[in-house]
């Protein structure tokens, strides 16, 4: 565990401290009491489940959370009926919001069995005010809910729970505050997620990340260095810097820096083999960050670049400041400088308003550029954004069916792009054994395809040469070279 803290020499009778991270600390120390009682009771140590429901930066704040428990004492519960379960939500399409309501029926069963089960709910669904309405209403056998600002305070708003058996609720609006040097529990020991930056600024029309993830803040330069270096030093080989917009990294802070330059500082920090960045917003990639790109060895040769949409007429709708023009001569001033980068991207089908000619303009981009591949989302209304109001919603059936050309077509060309590499020698992170058969191991090349070959245990966290022997359309199967 990265960041963990000797909690027996913290003393807990006087006064919780004010200032953080401190404060936490005291409170985790007062929860370490509860399990160590707990314990003395029941003949074990009670048990935790994390469940991770959104992106990559709602994983990374998972894995803060695990790490607060596992320092308190609880252990990793093989499934969800553990004596603490955490939801950690995601709310960027309404579908994930019925997902969440589903899966606490089923919780309940559960808690119904294990009366002393909590329950907590977190993340950015927690956000959105008559989601808390209606927990508070029909839900109320969940324990706890915060949401995405005050997370750190999570030691804190447990130890309320263990205490109290009515439900606990703490979302903030807002917050300008980043505390830093609480415990990490990291889902992989050999790569890790890095948070750069919270929040966003761009508004798209569509999107309610900007609501529930507040204003962008980008952490210190220095902090985000320290921390890789401690990463390293813990036998991590991979990160990926975190962030909405990475592209616009350091802009507000007090010593403004660029994104370009903290990566350039970032591959310097020796241990560290691959390093990973999401998101990029098209309007803000510069020069000097395809630059770093293309000098660095170690920075992956993988750009997630959202399209949203081909259209020009729509993306000023999605208020997202370039146009397909722009956005095809960005990808061609790419790859221009790194021949062999594989390009990645979000497309939005059904935006309001969104005519047939429109749709064409979304495919044409697709088969100019040729995404290695693309995620491909119907568009969800989501309460509070612009676009909620816009008129002309599209008829569901027109939606489905633009869907599913637009996915037809992306995963045409997603294989024949794979194919294009069938046959190289590349070096793959391995990541883990094959699920479906251990005599294979999993990983990851630069441009993040898996590929599946014959190894061990052993080679976890490793980076092997593999030749790519058999392209399966969206993997490979291949054979190390020794
Ligand atoms: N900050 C990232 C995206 C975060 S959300 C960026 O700007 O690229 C991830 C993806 O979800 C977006 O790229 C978009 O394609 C999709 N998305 C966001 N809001 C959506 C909505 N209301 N309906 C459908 N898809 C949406
Ligand atoms: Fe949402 Fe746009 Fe911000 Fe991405 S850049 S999180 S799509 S508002
Ligand atoms: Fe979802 Fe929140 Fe990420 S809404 S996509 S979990 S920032």
């Amino acid at each position: 565990m990265y960041n963990k803290i000797d909690l027996e020499i913290i003393n807990i009778n006087g006064e919780p401290p004010k200032e953080e991270p401190a404060r936490q600390y005291y409170y985790m120390a007062k929860c370490r009491q509860w399990v160590k009682s707990f314990e003395q009771k029941k003949g074990c140590l009670p048990r935790y489940c994390v469940v991770n429901m959104g992106c990559q930066m709602n994983a990374r704040d998972s894995e803060k959370l695990s790490g607060i428990l596992e320092n308190i004492g609880y252990v990793k519960a093989d499934g969800e009926d553990g004596d603490f379960v955490i939801y950690n939500t995601c709310t960027v399409r309404e579908n994930a919001n019925n997902k969440v309501y589903g899966r606490l029926g089923y919780l309940h069963g559960f808690k119904k069995k294990n009366p002393h089960m909590k329950i907590g709910l977190c993340g950015c669904m927690m956000q959105e005010p008559e989601v808390v309405k209606k927990l508070k209403k029909s839900y109320s056998f969940v324990d706890l809910i915060f949401g995405t600002h005050n997370i750190y305070k999570f030691a804190e708003l447990l130890a309320d729970v263990l205490e109290t058996d009515s439900m606990v609720v703490d979302v903030w609006e807002e917050t300008d505050k980043i505390v830093e040097e609480l415990p990490v529990e990291r889902k992989y020991s050999f790569k890790s997620g890095v948070n750069i930056m919270f929040g966003c600024d761009n508004f798209c029309s569509y999107c309610i990340v900007p609501y529930v993830r507040g204003r962008e803040r980008s952490r210190n330069p220095k902090d985000i260095l320290e921390e890789i270096k401690k990463l390293a030093e813990d036998g991590v080989v991979e990160i990926m810097l975190l962030g909405q917009n990475v592209n616009s990294y350091g802009k507000n802070l007090e010593e403004p820096i660029s994104f370009a330059r903290l990566l350039g500082e970032v591959q310097n920090i020796q241990g560290i083999e691959r390093i990973r960045f999401m998101t990029s917003h098209p309007k803000d990639l510069s020069d000097e960050l395809i630059e770093v790109m293309k000098n660095s060895p170690k920075v992956c040769r993988h750009l997630h670049l959202p399209l949203q949409s081909g259209s020009t007429r729509i993306l000023k709708e999605m208020n997202r400041r370039y146009t397909k023009e722009q956005y095809l001569e960005l990808v061609d001033k790419v790859r221009d400088a790194i021949e062999d980068i594989s390009i990645t991207t979000d497309i939005i089908v059904g935006f309001p308003g969104e005519t047939e000619e429109d749709f064409l303009e979304t495919m044409d981009v697709v088969r100019r550029v040729r995404f290695d591949s693309a995620f491909t989302f119907i568009y969800s209304k989501r309460t509070g954004t612009p676009a909620a109001n816009m008129e002309d919603q599209i008829p569901e059936d027109v939606v489905k069916d633009r869907f599913d050309r637009l996915l037809k077509e992306v995963q045409q060309i997603a294989s024949e792009k794979a194919m294009e590499q069938n046959g190289k020698i590349l070096p793959v992170l391995v990541e883990g054994l094959n699920e479906q058969d251990e005599s294979l191991v999993t990983g990851r090349l630069s441009n993040n395809s898996v590929v599946h070959f014959p190894g061990g245990e052993d080679m976890i966290g490793t980076i092997q040469n593999v030749r790519l022997t058999e392209c399966k359309g969206f993997y490979y199967m291949g054979k190390v070279i020794s």
